[in-house]
């Protein structure tokens, strides 16, 4: 509770610093390199802060308590798994402050006015599937979106997001006892490209249908960006003058790496 205001204080402070020191700061200590953040970072980061904000507030809707943990394993590792989800929502926390505090070095920024839609949770086995699913789809977002940036700053931390949510995928998804690394598998992690994590439907990728569409996919700065299984290619140059096919939403393929654990089986033990 005590956490729950003092976010609400550094979301004011920082639509504060917003407008008034930070932009002008940020651009005295890294603009002559070329590396501070631009206007198309603020879309890459307005996205970023929807997506955050979307996970931290479903984890909210739920109550983590020893009941719900003990239905999640058996007696001797309750006490884990409590600590364990306690510890990944308060990470997730910290996963939306960090955006705030680098959002507030883009210019113009604004926070987007998101009024999410959840999925129906009528148990814990529910629960512990949309968690695995999210956590899964926000690290392949934010590694995604990090070919969308020219900023260290930016890539830093959607590297840093990117690692933290898939983290927690694999420990989530250890619960629910799926085969989280097969020997035959051809690809790494998922990376999914904004214009497929903001389509709408319910399967692991895709968030649109709970976003309620308050922000629109980042466009490219250098072109479009093709996913592969390894690697990502930008296949077209769009010249800094230039403003056809930035790949944002429309043009850039929807493909993403094959997801090898799309979908584990909710079985519970
Ligand atoms: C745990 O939370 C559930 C709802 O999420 C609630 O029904 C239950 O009473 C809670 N148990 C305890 C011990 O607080
Ligand atoms: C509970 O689970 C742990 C690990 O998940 C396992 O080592 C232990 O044997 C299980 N205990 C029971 C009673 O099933
Ligand atoms: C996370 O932040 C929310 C407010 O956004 C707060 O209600 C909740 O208690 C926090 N949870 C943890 C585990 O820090
Ligand atoms: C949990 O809820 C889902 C639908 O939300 C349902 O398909 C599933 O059978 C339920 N599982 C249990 C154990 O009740
Ligand atoms: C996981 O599921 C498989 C197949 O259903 C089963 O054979 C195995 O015992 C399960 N492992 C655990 C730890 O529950
Ligand atoms: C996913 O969406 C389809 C089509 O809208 C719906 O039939 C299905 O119940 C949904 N599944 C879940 C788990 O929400
Ligand atoms: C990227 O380019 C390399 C070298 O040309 C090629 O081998 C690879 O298949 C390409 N990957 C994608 C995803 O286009």
């Amino acid at each position: 509770m005590r956490f729950g205001s003092q976010i609400t204080w550094l979301l004011v402070a920082g639509g504060a610093l917003t407008s008034a020191q930070s932009s002008s700061s940020s651009a005295a200590s890294s603009s002559s390199t070329g590396c501070a953040l631009t206007s198309s970072d603020t879309n890459v980061l307005r996205y970023t802060y929807a997506l955050s904000g979307f996970l931290n507030s479903f984890y909210a809707s739920t109550a983590i308590n020893s009941t719900v943990a003990s239905q999640v394993s058996n007696s001797t590792s309750a006490s884990k798994v409590l600590s364990n989800l306690q510890g990944i929502q308060h990470l997730d926390n910290l996963t939306v402050e960090a955006v705030r505090e680098l959002s507030s070095k883009a210019p113009g920024f604004s926070a987007p006015s998101c009024s999410y839609t959840f999925p129906t949770v009528s148990n814990i086995s529910a629960f512990v599937q949309y968690a695995y699913q999210f956590e899964y789809t926000l690290s392949g977002a934010f590694i995604g979106v990090a070919g969308y940036t020219k900023s260290p700053e930016v890539a830093f931390l959607l590297a840093r997001l990117a690692a933290e949510h898939s983290a927690h995928a694999t420990y989530i998804g250890s619960r629910l006892n799926s085969t989280m690394f097969q020997s035959s598998s051809s690809s790494l992690v998922s990376a999914y490209n904004p214009a497929q994590v903001l389509a709408s439907g319910n399967s692991t990728g895709s968030l649109g249908s709970y976003l309620g569409g308050c922000v629109s996919a980042p466009s490219n700065p250098c072109g479009a960006l093709k996913i592969g299984p390894l690697e990502a290619n930008i296949t077209s140059s769009a010249g800094a003058s230039s403003s056809t096919p930035l790949g944002g939403s429309s043009s850039t393929p929807m493909s993403s790496s094959a997801s090898s654990s799309s979908s584990a089986s909710a079985r519970l033990h």
